[in-house]
């Protein structure tokens, strides 16, 4: 693989700091992940401004920016595109489109132009296989210490689950604030799982139900209740999806 390639390609992993850049975007410079320490960031690209699914993406995010910002979250948007292909196109949406009883919908959150590739390379949003000129739909999560805590990427063809992105945010809001992790198709207000138990000690105790706020299938294996309020006190916001 030559170094170029390889530049392409890279990608940053869970658990990594957000590589730094900074970026001019349709709501001036951004210093990133600097300018957003204390908020949870959503950094996604898409591949192309005047595109059917990019521009469905767009209205639907901006029409759900405030659950998002409730949750502590923000967001910023990218593509290989340059700052006027940007302004035109978010014009265009708001006069023209109407998708899914969305209309006059104003994108109020950064939309980054990178025509020279450097951030998307950085994050591995260009993988050669589906289009070396397009970015595709990535998404990262970026917590408020600036680390990387997921990421989730899909193909061009493909509009993203905007439901699911709040879902992921909010388990992993959760697990942070109950130290508790979130079983298979987990919504807010299901049951949570417990850390596993570390000693023969504590696996005996919990085959013996010595916990009252535990339901354990298996010493392994323990949940508890924990409320959609309780979630939201934590966070102290109101939790809906
Ligand atoms: C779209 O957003 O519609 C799109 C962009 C690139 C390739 C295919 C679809």
């Amino acid at each position: 693989m030559d170094s170029s390639f390889e530049a392409l390609v890279s990608l940053p992993r869970i658990g990594d700091e957000a590589p730094h850049f900074k970026a001019v975007t349709t709501q001036g410079p951004i210093n990133f992940p600097q300018d957003y320490r204390g908020n949870w960031v959503i950094l996604f690209s898409h591949p192309a401004d005047f595109t059917p699914v990019c521009t469905s993406e767009f209205m639907t995010f901006a029409s759900r920016e405030p659950e998002f910002n409730a949750l502590n979250c923000k967001l910023v948007g990218l593509s290989i595109d340059g700052l006027y292909s940007h302004i035109a196109w978010l014009r265009t949406i708001k006069e023209k489109i109407e998708f899914k009883g969305m209309k006059n919908v104003e994108v109020n959150f950064p939309l980054i132009e990178d025509i020279t590739m450097e951030v998307a390379k950085k994050y591995g949003m260009i993988q050669p296989g589906e289009s070396s000129t397009k970015a595709v739909r990535a998404v990262f999560f970026v917590d408020p210490k600036g680390i990387i805590r997921a990421l989730i990427y899909y193909p061009l063809s493909m509009g993203r689950n905007f439901n699911e992105l709040k879902r992921a945010l909010i388990a992993m809001q959760t697990a942070d604030a109950f130290d508790v992790a979130t079983p298979a198709d987990w919504q807010p207000g299901d049951d949570v799982i417990v850390p596993p138990a570390g000693s023969c000690g504590l696996a005996k105790e919990r085959m013996q139900c010595e916990d009252e706020e535990l339901t354990c299938a298996d010493w392994f294996f323990c949940t508890k209740k924990l409320s959609k309020e309780h979630i939201a006190e934590a966070c102290e916001k109101e939790i809906t999806i």
